[in-house]
């Protein structure tokens, strides 16, 4: 069974080898991936201004991982861990206070495609439902495919493009009140 938990700084260093098991390495990337890998030690930090990231466990095991910031933790983040990411500044220049930055999603390989991220993806959304979801998918030069179909089977649409350097990033919105597809009354996959 899958258990959701608030993601806490004592789960840095399993995220930091799961993300860097995730790591982009093209061409391979028809699995997903993860561009900005942070150390351990970010990942630390990170977790420890977050109020909003989140854990999932299977049989007492760590299997995925959702970051989220709100606008507040990412402007804290932004004066070191997350200087250079370009597309944070754009997240920020959108000014909505209400926002929540989905800033990574990742799942074990092995306890992929049984709904792990499905479970993480729906638990953020429930427990703020008032919130504006923002996340960047990378759209060149590899497609994020199977982040795009979570994103889009939850009801998220694209909003803009952000250009930094040889990257293109989607970023995807979402917010509950106004989606045709509410997640939220579906039932999490069982397969
Ligand atoms: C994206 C990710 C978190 C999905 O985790 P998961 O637990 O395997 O996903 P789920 O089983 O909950 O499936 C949810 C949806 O994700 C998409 N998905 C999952 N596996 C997929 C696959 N192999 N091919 C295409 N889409 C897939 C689908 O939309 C799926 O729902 P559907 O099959 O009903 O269409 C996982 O693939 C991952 O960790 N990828 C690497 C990191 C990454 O790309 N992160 C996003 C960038 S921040």
């Amino acid at each position: 069974m899958i258990q959701i938990r608030k993601a806490i700084p004592d789960d840095a260093a399993w995220i930091h080898r799961t993300a860097e098991s995730l790591r982009y390495r093209p061409p391979g990337s028809e699995k997903g991936f993860l561009i900005h890998v942070r150390t351990g030690e970010d990942y630390r930090r990170i977790l420890g201004a977050s109020q909003h990231s989140l854990a999932a466990v299977e049989g007492g095991r760590p299997v995925g991982f959702l970051i989220v910031l709100s606008m507040a933790e990412l402007e804290e983040l932004r004066k070191d861990v997350l200087a250079r990411d370009k597309v944070v500044a754009h997240v920020l220049a959108l000014g909505d206070a209400t926002g929540l930055y989905a800033d990574q999603i990742g799942v074990d390989l092995e306890a992929r495609s049984r709904g792990i991220g499905q479970h993480l993806a729906t638990a953020m959304m429930a427990s703020n439902p008032s919130a504006r979801f923002l996340a960047a998918i990378m759209h060149k030069p590899a497609r994020n495919t199977i982040s795009l179909r979570l994103a889009l089977r939850n009801g998220w649409r694209l909003s803009s493009e952000v250009l930094d350097n040889e990257f293109v990033w989607g970023i995807y919105e979402f917010r509950l009140s106004g989606s045709p597809a509410n997640p939220l009354t579906g039932q999490p996959k069982d397969r």
